[in-house]
């Protein structure tokens, strides 16, 4: 546990985003996918918008994911064991980084065949709660021609472009890194989520 942890917390500090391919082990990548994709046949996605709660606004010349929220009083038990999982790293987090984070959120996301979510940074301009982000993939086999990479600007350093493989977990600075969803061209599956201080 603790050598993803590090793992997520070099790589920002050294490179403004730490990757870790294994973050979430693979029974509980399967088994958070079967939920995602019950929950996505269901009809339970919604049309994803920009902005915060009061200034949200659908615009889809920006992005184009369906999202779900993650209800952290969850009694899935896929859902519970990464919710654990989150709890651990924020713990490790605060006492190494002293980061102070009292408060996360996380919603899946389905991005369709041809959609995209323009290059962006995650923090509001009108409420700077969200510290930092974390996205972890949910996606078996996937190749180089199925797109949907992420993207990393980092300002002064080369682009970053990292293929969304099942169990691989990204953590950057909400306020700093910009970045963006490659077109897709086959179904997309993440989990997207912020660690906060309110
Ligand atoms: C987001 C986002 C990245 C990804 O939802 O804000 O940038 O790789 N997601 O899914
Ligand atoms: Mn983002």
């Amino acid at each position: 546990m603790i050598e993803k942890f590090e793992e997520l917390i070099d790589g920002y500090l050294n490179n403004g985003a730490g990757i870790s391919n294994f973050f979430i082990p693979r029974p509980l990548v399967a088994q958070l996918r079967a939920h995602l994709d019950n929950l996505y046949f269901d009809g339970h996605l919604s049309v994803a918008g920009i902005g915060d709660v009061n200034n949200r606004v659908v615009n889809d010349t920006i992005r184009r994911d369906k999202i779900f929220w993650i209800n952290s009083a969850t009694e899935n038990d896929a859902e519970k064991k990464f919710i654990e999982l989150v709890e651990a790293f924020i713990l490790y987090l605060n006492r190494t980084c002293y980061t102070g984070i009292n408060a996360y959120e996380f919603h899946y996301a389905v991005y369709e065949p041809g959609t995209f979510y323009k290059r962006h940074k995650d923090q509001f301009k009108t409420n700077s709660e969200r510290k930092f982000s974390l996205v972890s993939y949910l996606n078996e086999d996937w190749e180089e021609v199925d797109g949907g990479h992420l993207m990393l600007y980092p300002e002064d350093d080369d682009i970053v472009s990292i293929a969304p493989t099942a169990g691989k977990t990204v953590f950057f600075k909400s306020d700093e890194m910009e970045h963006e969803v490659a077109v897709c061209t086959k179904p997309r599956f993440s989990i997207t989520g912020w660690l906060k201080r309110i």
